[in-house]
């Protein structure tokens, strides 16, 4: 690292995860591409800019005690990367039902829910959720990666078409990979682009066609056009599905989220 010439210093201060994604697709040796990945986080370490796996000593709240990876010692740093937005995981009454849940039915359930893991505190989890969300009913899976994954590789098909944001969770791309159906793109938040993609797959279609859209994106915090977006699936008979993971909680007077379908077609009657 030492002798590291400048050229090479801003390089690597301007790389991001996405560019090692880039780089394997032409990079046909793992081992060296797996080099190149080191170098530059132990670069970043060495600087105390690595912003990855950083070890943290205390809850995750707005004020975080995180171990420093230069001096070892522990320094309070305030959290901009933590998707509690209303501190649920540290509320009291959240962690003694966490508590009494452990006493009740040990650490772990042994099996997934979809198999023999399931609980009634699981169920009544589901019931709430369906409440909440004004839905006819609710699952719940272990994350939200396994929920996008599970649902699209599950419901859609080779014969299917799915179109989904610019700006979409990875999870829901690598779902729509593994689904085998046609993956399309719109701009982001962009509705003629949209009306183009859905206009376009309506010809070459066999099977459905399903949107897929995030009520609140993660990473710039700006909001989908949602009424725009369902007057566009019904116009082309196609159908909507909105990753709400954070959205719920911080839309809507009571926090329910985006405005579902049922409150959506009430808007256009
Ligand atoms: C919109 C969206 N969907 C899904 C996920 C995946 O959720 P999880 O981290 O629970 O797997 C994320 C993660 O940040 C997300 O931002």
């Amino acid at each position: 690292m030492d002798n590291m010439a400048k050229k090479d210093i801003d390089s690597f201060q301007e790389k991001t995860l996405a560019d090692f994604v880039i780089q394997r697709r032409t990079e046909p040796d793992i081992f060296s591409w797996v080099d190149s990945f080191s170098e530059t986080i132990n670069y970043l370490s060495s600087i105390g800019h690595n912003m990855y796996r950083r070890v943290m000593l205390s809850a995750n709240s707005n004020h975080v005690l995180v171990e420093d990876p230069l001096t070892k010692k522990e320094i309070e740093m305030i959290m901009m990367g933590s998707n509690s937005y209303l501190g649920l995981n540290n509320h009291p009454r959240v962690i003694k039902a966490a508590k009494e849940a452990i006493d009740r039915y040990g650490s772990g359930a042994g099996s997934p829910p979809h198999f023999s893991g399931y609980y009634d505190i699981h169920r009544k989890l589901e019931t709430n959720l369906a409440w909440l969300k004004g839905s006819e009913d609710a699952m719940i899976f272990a994350s939200g990666y396994s929920t996008n994954v599970g649902i699209l590789s599950c419901f859609l098909g080779p014969k299917d078409t799915i179109i989904i944001d610019k700006l979409a969770h990875a999870s829901i791309i690598d779902g729509a990979l593994l689904s085998g159906a046609k993956l399309s793109t719109f701009r982001h938040n962009d509705m003629n682009s949209l009306e183009r993609v859905l206009s376009q797959s309506q010809k070459n279609t066999a099977g459905d066609r399903l949107v897929v859209v995030e009520g609140v994106y993660s990473m710039d915090g700006d909001i989908a056009p949602l009424q725009d977006i369902y007057n566009l699936t019904k116009k082309y008979n196609a159908k909507l599905m909105v990753d709400e993971a954070h959205a719920t909680g911080v839309l809507g007077k009571t926090g329910k989220g985006s405005p579902n379908t049922s409150t959506l077609k009430e808007k256009l009657i």
